[in-house]
């Protein structure tokens, strides 16, 4: 639904058209002077300004950054034995135990009558590396009056073949937790594990898990290595979770509450995902929250990647999209309750009760959470009033606490204007813009920012994408177009980092057959991961930063696209150097004599050149690297610079700038 109404956004962009390079001219035209200003900085960079936005939408969760490889391991989900295979002689039957275990109230009692089978089919398989080892766990008992059986486990390749196998320990008359670890020795990308029960006996079982001994920093039930990898390549300022409209739940039920993601995994509460059925064009039944990725892992990937965490909360509001659902005013100390308490959890000592969750769970140290949103896309009178109550409580507790408030799902029109008519007012620090619009319009906003009220609260970027037409392969829509003119846009939020002070793509991951939304930064399957045009982008912005933002001008202007040309640049007090960002959305080169103010601006450096032959052009799984960034040497001299920039451009210069 919500997709639908940003497609209609999407038009052709008359601009654009100009940018087919059929006819491009090998030698690029003399276009004449930039000027760099060093002597009139303009802002200090945010040292959070780009950063990443997660949420567990597209299978980026459970069968992707979580790296569990069952899928519905605790027979939560609404059809209890959903994902799982029953074959042979004996039975599964789902009981409930919910009067004594109300997060984890589903057991399958097991009975075998001579040999049976119970095979998971894993997030639309399983992705099994050769060589690597597995660590199987689950919660175990022996049903009482009942004989042994013996269970041996099996990962079968999708021809049945078995590549990696094992025995479990019996089970006893007690719930325990069995573990067995065993290699595999074939790769596979849609593998399965099968159960086998031998004999004539019952056993109960629960939290039936799969995980590979490697992962992210090698925690066990950990985070997928090579996606976290692909994050931590970004240097991410801040990373915001849980999402998105996960927060808000399609009813106020099933709102995302970060304390049920909170303890030992057993112990937290499994809920559909609100993106299950949102798209009937793209329906996926099987798609849960194990939470087995909480807010604690939240905030230690945070901590891993050196990003500030930056949590949205539910503000009492469901999905305006969906039911639009309210918790009534006067009733939402709960959800005020929860920010409070997050904070304690977050910071608070051992003394506290949260923070001595948050120690028990293996951190004592705090995780210096400074900043919160309360709600995410939320708009109208019902989200301000609601807003309000929010900071009421938490300014006063926390003077400090950085506050980010919604702007409505748009980049403009009533809703939008209402909440900056109104929320200038309050104590926000942040309004939080989201911009899923065509590439044309990424374009036309690349001065957005130029005349927004350098005094009012500041502008969380905190949702866009350029969407451009859809095709057939699963990538198709992160098109070298589509990064271009984010990149065009992006050189205004750096020209305006006085008023910008976060950025963020979204969304950030997508399984390449389990997605729900499209365009994303970075796609995977099983076992591999791809950075999408758009994903080196935000990698270029990022790790260029800087620290001061300077003037860089054609004829004394800034360049947001006369000529096809959008830049923006800074000073790097860290390297001492000069960073240059050039976008030529034009379909021939340019070559320019860049002139810094400071003669001190001298010697070799760099140019990151990310272009594509064709504005089309994707990254895939298969070809991943159509795209991707290409290094060549620049000299600076006494302040001067001459650069020539590729058609359908976007280039990094990094000069040093001297001592
Ligand atoms: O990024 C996908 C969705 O877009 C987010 O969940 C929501 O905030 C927005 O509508």
């Amino acid at each position: 639904m919500i997709q639908k109404r940003f497609l209609k956004k999407v038009r052709t962009g008359a601009l654009l058209l100009a940018m087919s390079i059929t006819g491009y001219v090998a030698t690029a035209q003399k276009q004449g002077t930039l000027n760099v200003v060093t002597q009139k900085p303009i802002t200090a960079v945010s040292p959070a300004m780009w950063g990443i936005f997660f949420e567990d939408i597209n299978f980026s969760a459970d069968g992707g950054l979580y790296a569990e490889l069952v899928k519905n391991r605790s027979f939560e989900f609404a059809a209890p034995k959903m994902g799982w295979k029953e074959e042979g002689r004996g039975k599964v039957l789902i009981n409930n135990r919910l009067a004594e275990n109300q997060r984890n109230p589903h057991y399958a009692a097991i009975t075998a009558n001579g040999s049976f089978r119970l095979t998971n089919e894993g997030f639309r398989g399983m992705g099994i590396s050769a060589g690597e080892q597995y660590n199987f766990s689950t919660w175990i008992q022996k049903a009482e009056g009942t004989s042994p059986v013996t269970i041996s486990l099996k990962l079968l390749n999708a021809k049945g073949e078995t590549i990696g196998e094992a025995r479990l320990p019996a089970a006893t008359a007690d719930w325990q937790k069995l573990q067995v670890s065993f290699q595999a020795t074939q790769t596979e990308p849609k593998a399965r594990l099968q159960l086998v029960f031998e004999g004539a006996g019952t056993v109960n079982m629960d939290m039936i898990s799969l995980f590979p001994q490697h992962t992210w920093k090698d925690r066990p039930g950990g985070l997928r290595k090579d996606l976290v990898q692909k994050l931590d390549s970004l240097h991410p300022g801040f990373i915001r979770f849980p999402g998105g409209c996960i927060v808000e739940g399609r009813t106020l039920d099933q709102r995302y509450q970060w304390k049920k993601t909170v303890g030992n995994v057993e112990d937290r509460e499994s809920i559909v995902n609100r993106w299950n059925m949102e798209f009937s064009y793209r329906s996926a039944p099987d798609y849960f929250q194990s939470y087995g990725l909480g807010f604690y892992e939240y905030f230690q990937l945070a901590e891993d990647l050196g990003a500030k965490p930056l949590p949205i909360l539910n503000c009492g509001m469901a999905c305006q999209f969906n039911t639009g659902e309210v918790a009534a005013m006067g009733q939402l100390d709960p959800f005020i309750q929860d920010a409070l308490d997050l904070m304690e959890f977050a910071n608070g000592d051992a003394t506290t009760t949260w923070g001595s969750l948050r120690s028990r769970m293996g951190h004592p140290a705090p995780f210096n959470l400074d900043r919160i949103g309360v709600g995410n896309e939320q708009w109208d009178p019902q989200y301000l009033e609601r807003y309000k109550e929010f900071e009421k409580v938490l300014k006063q507790k926390y003077p400090s606490l950085k506050l980010v408030a919604a702007a409505g799902p748009s980049p403009g029109g009533e809703k939008f204007d209402y909440a900056w008519k109104e929320l200038p007012a309050t104590k926000v620090d942040f309004i939080d813009e989201h911009y899923y619009q065509n590439p044309s319009w990424f374009l036309n906003n690349a001065n957005r920012y130029d005349n927004y009220d350098r005094k009012g609260p500041k502008v969380f970027a905190g949702e866009y994408a350029s969407h451009d037409k859809e095709g057939k392969e699963a990538e198709s829509r992160n098109t070298w177009l589509s990064a271009l003119t984010e990149a065009a846009f992006m050189t205004g939020l750096e020209r305006n980092a006085d008023v910008v002070q976060m950025a963020a793509y979204a969304p950030l991951f997508a399984h390449i057959d389990a997605w729900q939304w499209r365009p994303d930064l970075i796609w995977f399957d099983n076992l591999r991961s791809v950075g999408t045009p758009n994903y080196y982008v935000q990698k270029l912005f990022s790790n260029y930063k800087g620290t001061t933002v300077v003037p860089i001008l054609q004829n004394g202007e800034p360049l947001t696209g006369t000529d096809s040309l959008y830049a923006s640049a800074a000073m790097d007090g860290n390297s001492r150097s000069l960073i240059l960002k050039l976008v030529n959305t034009s379909a021939q080169p340019k070559a320019f004599t860049i002139i810094a103010d400071d003669k001190k601006i001298s010697g070799k450096g760099s140019m990151q050149v990310l272009t594509a032959p064709d504005k089309s052009a994707i990254n895939t799984l298969d070809q991943p690297g159509a795209v991707t960034p290409k290094e060549q040497e620049v000299k600076a001299s006494a302040g001067k610079i001459q650069v020539t920039l590729p058609p359908l451009s976007f280039s990094v210069v990094k000069v040093p700038a001297g001592k």
